[in-house]
């Protein structure tokens, strides 16, 4: 191993790489990771110097809050290369904004700028082999923070760790993707912690998803916890319906995480002078525009997933299957969405951030 002292960031470069052993073309999403790590950890009060070494496991006290009470948090982003061989990040000051208000919901330490993006750009830079071109190719990036301080009182940890793990990426779905409306499990409530992207907001998911996997079903669409009445996410995405010539998307609420894609959907659709509401939306309201031809199309919104289009949903026992469209909003704002991330088209927006 070669060790470089950067000012800020310790490098303990891997003696050989396994991205030779790594079948580009038939990723699993979030199964392959790249040869190093970030690890940055939080003790009396204080961040120590980040460290990138090679990517291998730790221990961690058995006692540690992570394991008990599920402190723990996480960000998705993706790298992606360009013609000319540049790497670029989308939108990461976005992440690292929602990372920290997690990091505060959770009674969790904020982590500064220079571990956060510092580092996130040193480690993108070190794997940049891992990033490969084409529209489609992505370096998955996961940051997240775990409270590792033992001992099970229940309280917040005083010792923590910051990490980033890259995975390269293809798409999240394989395949068509239809979806359950919610009518009993909820996804999050008022005052909980749904807008955070915390641990417990996506293993509170698994048993219901579970039970719609079962059906048919890749993913559920949660709806309010009080009524079950209005249409909110689906948990690995935001969702958008369309409805005759318009788009609707659920406001961010402390039940709905604030997607970065989300957002930037929202601003490329009105940039592109696609009609667009940020409203709650009815499931009668989605049943009725189902009958009546009205209903033209869902999709997800996400990092992992992008821009996912749903095939049909099922409410009440009842499927509901959506019209075939050539030219979907959907394909069209994804086509958008992509050829800015990958420096195909203007980025009159200033998302994109080279390493
Ligand atoms: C992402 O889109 O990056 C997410 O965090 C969703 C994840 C559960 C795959």
């Amino acid at each position: 191993m070669t060790s470089i002292n950067t000012h800020e960031i310790d490098i303990v470069k891997a003696k050989t790489s396994k991205i030779d052993s790594v079948d580009f073309e038939n990723l699993t999403f979030g199964n392959v990771f790249t040869d190093h790590m970030l690890v940055c950890d939080y003790k009396d009060g204080a961040w120590e110097k980040p460290i990138i070494k090679p990517y291998e496991h730790f221990m961690i006290d058995p006692s540690a809050k992570v394991f008990h009470y599920g402190q723990a948090i996480f960000e998705g982003m993706k790298a992606y290369k360009d013609e000319n061989d540049e790497v670029w990040l989308f939108r990461p000051d976005q992440n690292m904004e929602r990372f920290n208000k997690s990091a505060v919901r959770m009674a969790m330490p904020e982590v500064p700028e220079h571990i956060f993006m510092d580092g996130l750009k040193t480690i993108v830079d070190l794997e940049r082999n891992w990033v490969k071109k084409g529209i489609g190719n992505t370096l998955y990036l996961r940051p997240f923070m775990i409270a590792v301080g033992s001992g099970v009182i229940a309280q917040p940890s005083t010792q923590y760790r910051f990490m980033i793990i890259l995975s390269p990426a293809k798409s999240y779905y394989q395949g068509e993707v239809k979806v359950i409306i919610a009518e009993h499990y909820s996804r999050a409530a008022n005052g909980g912690i749904g807008a955070a992207k915390a641990a417990g907001n996506y293993s509170a998911q698994f048993y219901p998803q579970k039970l719609a996997q079962e059906k048919g079903f890749q993913q559920i669409i949660w709806t309010d916890d009080a009524t079950h009445t209005k249409l909110e996410e689906a948990g690995t995405m935001n969702v958008f319906f369309k409805i005759n010539d318009t788009l609707y998307t659920a406001p961010t609420s402390e039940r709905i995480l604030d997607g970065v894609t989300r957002k930037s959907i929202i601003d490329l659709a009105k940039s592109e002078g696609i009609k667009i509401e940020v409203r709650s939306v009815l499931v009668d309201e989605l049943v009725a525009a189902a009958k009546d031809g009205s209903l033209k199309e869902i999709f997800g919104a996400g990092t992992a997933a992008v821009v996912s289009p749903i095939v049909g949903f099922q409410y009440k026992e009842h499927y509901y299957e959506l019209p075939k469209i050539e030219n979907s909003t959907a394909l069209q704002l994804k086509d958008k969405l992509t050829k800015i991330q990958y420096k195909l088209a203007d980025d009159k927006f200033g998302w994109t951030v080279k390493v």
